[in-house]
């Protein structure tokens, strides 16, 4: 059966990357989690001391260091899920907590950062079999993906998830500041100028705020078979 690249774009913590990544296992793609290079991007940023809370972020001195960074990922283990790594290193964990959620945004506004790893991600889809999502898979990285969906759910809904999955991974946040964190973003990635977050015109909308994860795998199973009839 022909294959084909499935892009899965939507708002922060929107349950997109578990779908994304519960959907590639299902069908046997390959799942590419776009955030995780911004978010390692980010963590070598801070590690250098080009960003940080107080100063936020030193676009030219990113820029010089980008052809130091190099990230790849791991093969996926049984349960789905890769590691990032960042010029060799498991940075996994790193790249998940809070402090590179909050100046993630900052560094995925900088064109040149957008550049590479656009570039980055178009060779992962080159064969083809890949499920991507991000935040401009549909509208820059693969326009012409044959599948797009968009995906959306509240940010106090939002905002609920991350905090349950951070205290699960023992990080301690409060509610306030994660939704506080989750609509920053939320205006970053859609006003800035690069590659906005955007519904593509050919993306089908999932309203996630009332589904199980059960319900939205059954969802994509549906929408995928109908792109690609067995
Ligand atoms: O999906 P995520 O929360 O891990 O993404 C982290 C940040 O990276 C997000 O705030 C915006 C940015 N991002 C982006 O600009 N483009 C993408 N394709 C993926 C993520």
């Amino acid at each position: 059966m022909n294959k084909i690249i499935i892009a899965i774009d939507g708002y922060s913590s929107s349950g997109k990357s578990t779908m994304a990544r519960d959907l590639a296992k299902r069908i046997g793609y390959v799942y590419v989690d776009s955030g995780a290079m911004y978010r390692a991007v980010t963590l070598y940023a801070i590690e250098h001391g080009m960003a940080s809370a107080e100063k936020g972020v030193d676009t030219e001195a990113l820029v010089k260091a980008l052809p130091e960074i190099n990230i790849s990922f791991t093969p996926a283990g049984a349960d789905g899920v890769q590691h990032t790594l960042l010029n060799g290193k498991d940075v996994e964990r790193e790249i998940r907590d809070m402090q590179v959620s909050s100046l993630v945004s900052p560094v995925a506004v900088i064109p040149e950062v957008r550049h590479r790893q656009t570039a980055l991600q178009q060779q992962y889809g080159r064969e083809k079999g890949i499920v991507m999502d991000g935040r401009d898979i549909g509208t820059t990285v693969f326009p012409d993906a044959e599948m797009k969906v968009f995906v959306n759910a509240s940010a106090e809904e939002r905002a609920r998830r991350r905090v349950k999955e951070l205290t699960d991974k023992g990080e301690k946040v409060t509610y306030e500041e994660v939704l506080e964190n989750i609509r920053e973003r939320d205006h970053i990635d859609t006003t800035r100028k690069e590659s906005p977050l955007r519904k593509a015109p050919d993306a089908v909308l999932l309203d996630n705020d009332n589904m199980t994860i059960a319900q939205q795998m059954q969802w994509l199973l549906d929408l995928y078979h109908s792109k690609c009839p067995e």
